[in-house]
């Protein structure tokens, strides 16, 4: 179990995934908090993870950092989604076993199971079928890392778990559009269309995809009670167990700006993968369930980021 004082590393505290895992961190009354920006470990690079880990020798690692995107980046820096990510969890992970880390927690994603993978998404689906072509690097990177701590714990009994969380949202997300998921670009693009005073917003695809979205608090919490409870090969699905259509989150979405023009649905772009539904059985019967409604998750999201009231 994590102490109060434990040394507790989160790699990746910038992001939306850290940085929630630290503010629940220090909720806790945890005061031993190990963090630091890429620019100046950059994770990639073995030697400076290895002296980072010498130097500190942290005694629990949050492994949150990782490169991240939608299909647009996906698709497009195919081979650096490959590379960071592996690099990333390949060096981390390894220093962890070298330096005798108590306990590591390894972040990957629903994207992780077979594109037609029946629904809901059951943890044994894993390597059932082929993967989502547009986002096949990132996915590969993932169950690599999955594999690696069962690996780690086999060959070498260290206490490595996984958990795969659905699509997130919260303080911290990323709104640039070239880069960001569904649920950030929306807000951003309906409260431009707003100020701007646009008829119409094009948004991509058919809108008939269901996601599941989870705040990304919801999903610190999952974490913090998994490092505490849950010491196992596999990995665990985190996720609310519902999912809506990208045309209902849209709606609703243009609903909570206060949005008065039409939405237009480009078909030509891609959907992606036709569902994504956690299953979230394992969880519940470990003991964890989110709390926080979605359509108050966006409004609170909304508010922070772009609300000027
Ligand atoms: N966002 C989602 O919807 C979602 C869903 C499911 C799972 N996840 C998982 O959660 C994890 C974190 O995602 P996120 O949404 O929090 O991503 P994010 O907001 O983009 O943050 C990624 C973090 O990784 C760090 N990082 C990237 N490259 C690095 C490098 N070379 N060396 C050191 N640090 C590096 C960044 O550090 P700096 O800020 O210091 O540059 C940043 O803090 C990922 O494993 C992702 O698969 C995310």
């Amino acid at each position: 179990m994590m102490q109060k004082d434990s040394r507790i590393y989160i790699a990746g505290h910038r992001g939306m995934v850290g940085s929630a895992i630290h503010r629940k961190l220090l909720r806790e009354g945890h005061d031993n908090i190990i963090v630091k920006a890429s620019q100046e470990l950059d994770l990639r690079n073995q030697q400076v993870t290895a002296d980072f880990f010498k130097e500190h020798k942290p005694e629990y690692v949050f492994l949150a950092a990782a490169k991240v995107g939608g299909i647009l980046a996906n698709n497009e820096y195919k081979a650096d989604f490959l590379y960071d990510n592996l690099m990333i969890q390949n060096n981390v992970i390894h220093q962890a076993y070298e330096y005798g880390v108590k306990k590591l927690m390894f972040l990957g994603s629903s994207c992780i199971y077979p594109k037609m993978a029946p629904q809901p998404l059951k943890e044994e689906y894993l390597l059932t079928g082929l993967l989502e072509p547009t986002n096949e690097p990132y996915a590969v990177a993932k169950i690599a890392g999955i594999k690696m701590c069962d690996a780690y714990r086999y060959q070498y009994g260290c206490n490595f778990i996984s958990v795969m969380p659905t699509n997130l949202y919260g303080p911290n997300d990323n709104y640039d559009l070239q880069k960001s998921h569904v649920l950030p670009a929306l807000i951003r693009k309906f409260h431009e269309a707003k100020a701007n005073g646009t008829a119409e917003v094009v948004v991509w695809g058919t809108g008939t995809p269901l996601r599941e979205f989870l705040h990304a608090d919801d999903l610190a919490d999952a974490c913090y009670y998994l490092m505490q409870q849950y010491n196992d090969a596999g990995f665990v699905n985190i996720g609310v167990g519902t999912d809506i259509s990208i045309a209902e989150l849209a709606e609703m979405i243009k609903d909570i700006v206060g949005y008065k023009g039409k939405i237009i649905w480009d078909t030509e772009k891609p959907d992606g993968t036709p569902r994504k539904l956690m299953d979230v059985t394992k969880l519940t019967k470990l003991g964890w369930k989110a709390t926080i409604q979605l359509k108050d998750g966006i409004k609170e999201v909304y508010k922070q980021k772009f609300d000027t009231n």
